[in-house]
């Protein structure tokens, strides 16, 4: 059974989408076994408990020491011997200890076809307005590991979002936001399969 950890920071649709396929048994053999949020009024958090997932805070509130927020999640993450790290509209820095810990064991999934629209300053609505600014005819979004860079790691899954001419940034994040949750999924499920086959 491959234990997930999913680190937040905002709604959480692309959590409930991995609970969905979980409770579908679209992705099997895995388990959430906590959610962990850099902030404490995220409604993933509602979304976690509303399916007895357990909710956690890890977030400057709680810690304004980065290096005792790095240990609290690191604790986290060791605690519920975790083997899979989702990070899933996370809009929190990680320590490269952190990142070094789950080098391989560690995905996050953003709403453009890296290498384009990513790294530093390209987040959440950001993204998609930089695309119409311009003139895009094609996005998408893109699963990959986490390195040490900003939304430089090896590229998992990747999948194409056409623009339409009356998109505003809304819109057009609303479009690309369902292709995340699918490629989401896809990639959890390949990467579980191949734990439990006892792959790498
Ligand atoms: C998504 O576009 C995700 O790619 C980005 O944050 C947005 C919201 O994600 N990182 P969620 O609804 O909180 O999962």
């Amino acid at each position: 059974m491959q234990k997930i950890t999913v680190l937040v920071s905002g709604g959480g649709t692309n959590l409930q989408a991995i609970i969905d396929a979980i409770e579908s048994g679209e992705i099997e053999n895995a388990k959430i076994v906590q959610v962990i949020s850099s902030n404490s009024k995220a409604f993933s958090l509602e979304r976690a408990k509303k399916h007895g997932i357990c909710a956690k805070v890890i977030g400057k509130e709680v810690y304004s020491d980065p290096m005792k927020r790095s240990e609290a999640l690191l604790c986290a993450l060791k605690e519920e011997r975790t083997d899979l790290v989702v990070l899933a509209g996370y809009m929190s820095v990680l320590d490269v200890s952190l990142i070094q810990e789950y080098e391989g064991r560690m995905i996050n999934i953003h709403p453009s076809l890296i290498p384009k629209y990513c790294g530093k300053g390209y987040y959440g609505k950001r993204v998609h307005q930089a695309v119409l600014d311009n003139g895009e005819s094609t996005t998408g979004a893109t699963v990959h590991f986490v390195d040490e860079g900003v939304d430089t790691g090896e590229i998992i899954l990747q999948e194409r979002v056409p623009v339409q001419d009356e998109d505003t940034a809304d819109t057009l994040a609303a479009r690309v936001l369902v292709t995340e949750h699918k490629i989401l999924i896809e990639a959890i499920k390949k990467l579980t399969e191949e734990k439990n086959r006892g792959g790498k």
